[in-house]
């Protein structure tokens, strides 16, 4: 498609992103629609940040309402949002203390100092020795010092000098935590499920087990939700399914319900508290714009039942995909709630090129890592929809990349 659009981008953006060639202009629901007016079943939702649905009118509303009263004021001084907002957060999330930013990456670059001031005030650990223990294959944003202990050549290697303060381990075996830490280590920073990665699932009881290994070391949990939080998993948040808990506990993404930016830290008093005022912060953060927008996009997730729907219409993906798709071209079918893979094996074609079809036959996906393709549709989409969405991808990976492209 030859499009003023895309060219403006290819001639004046930097080339850090790779897009498909469809110039979407509209969203409502689960749908969205390009520039020709073609309809597309999003089931990507920007990396799970559209739980809600796009253009929800109770978060158009909130928008509205608030953006004619106040949008930012700094942390200068209070504003009405951010107190009901923190409450809301520290309810839902069962922690005591709140602190808000912007993006998912500054959220957690938040939760490393925390964790390296506690370590420092509380813990007893030599300044600057404090270590954070991270896994492989990890995913936690792209700023200098989280791209310092990505395992991802790409993410890392000609960003150095990098920031030596991690620990790598391997995802999913809580004995190497237990091996990993040292009188040094402050803390265990680690998604409950790797998204980017690929969709990766740790085996069962191990979030508890870690959650377990750091109390008894007095070394902090972080579970990085930014992903997984706000019911993608079919629960309000992955760690639910074992019934445990971190001490500190990142969100972004849906905070915002797909349309501001807005990401937060919640945590327990004892490593909140090591924060005094100047010791962190953000123009941005906690603005009652972005505020308002997230206790409607909370409110949402509760009213609108969408845990649970995630978990269900999550259930029926799997089950309807699994044994169906041709096993010479799919090697796996993997996810929780509406968080969920489509691995190929790479004899069969590329990801790129299937979510290409995809995109052609009218649902948005994309391929992550090369071979894995990740379906995460809003939550509130209708069974109808996700019906749509089973029947092209049916279609889709009824044939190898070869076969598709010789026409039979
Ligand atoms: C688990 C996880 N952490 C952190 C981030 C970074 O968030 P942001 O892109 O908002 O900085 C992401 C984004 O995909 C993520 O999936």
């Amino acid at each position: 498609m030859k499009n003023q659009v895309v060219d403006d981008v290819i001639t004046y953006g930097a080339r850090n992103y790779n897009p498909f060639n469809v110039v979407l202009s509209r969203g409502q629901g689960e749908w969205v629609w390009d520039i020709q007016g073609k309809k597309y079943l999003d089931m990507l939702s920007a990396y799970s940040a559209v739980n809600q649905g796009h253009c929800h009118p109770k978060l158009l509303k909130a928008l509205e309402l608030q953006a004619r009263k106040l949008c930012i004021t700094s942390r200068a001084y209070h504003n009405e949002c951010l107190g009901p907002w923190m409450r809301k957060l520290a309810t839902l999330t069962l922690m005591d203390k709140i602190l808000p930013m912007n993006s998912g990456a500054e959220a957690v670059e938040t939760s490393i100092k925390l964790a390296r001031k506690w370590a420092y005030s509380r813990k007893g650990i030599l300044n600057p020795n404090a270590k954070i223990i991270v896994c492989n294959n990890n995913f936690h944003g792209r700023t200098t010092t989280i791209v310092s202990f990505s395992s991802e050549p790409q993410y890392r290697d000609a960003f150095a000098p990098y920031d030596n303060g991690f620990v790598s381990i391997p995802f999913g075996d809580a004995q190497a935590l237990e091996k990993a830490i040292t009188q040094d280590t402050a803390a265990f920073l680690v998604e409950p499920v790797q998204g980017e990665a690929g969709i990766i699932l740790p085996p069962e009881g191990y979030l508890k087990n870690v959650a377990d290994i750091c109390k008894k070391n007095n070394v902090l949990c972080i579970f990085d939700e930014i992903q997984t939080g706000l019911g993608r998993t079919g629960k309000m948040f992955a760690h639910e399914y074992e019934n445990t808990k971190p001490d500190l506990l990142i969100l972004g993404k849906a905070l915002g319900g797909g349309i501001f930016p807005i990401s937060a830290v919640a945590g327990r008093q004892e490593i909140m508290d090591v924060f005094q005022p100047g010791d962190h912060g953000s123009t941005f953060g906690g603005n009652p714009l972005a505020c308002a927008i997230s206790i409607a996009a909370l409110d949402i997730i509760i009213e609108e039942n969408l845990v649970q729907k995630s978990f269900t219409l999550g259930e029926k993906f799997r089950e309807d995909l699994r044994n169906v798709l041709p096993s010479h071209i799919v090697k796996e079918v993997r996810g929780k709630g509406l968080l969920n893979g489509i691995e190929i094996y790479p004899e069969a074609g590329s990801g790129r090129f299937y979510g290409e079809l995809l995109c052609q036959k009218g649902v948005l996906s994309k391929d992550t890592h090369g071979q894995i393709l990740r379906f995460a549709p809003p939550l509130m989409l209708e069974p109808s929809s996700l019906d749509f969405g089973l029947s092209i991808i049916k279609d889709v990976f009824s044939k190898t990349e070869d076969e598709w492209k010789k026409g039979s």
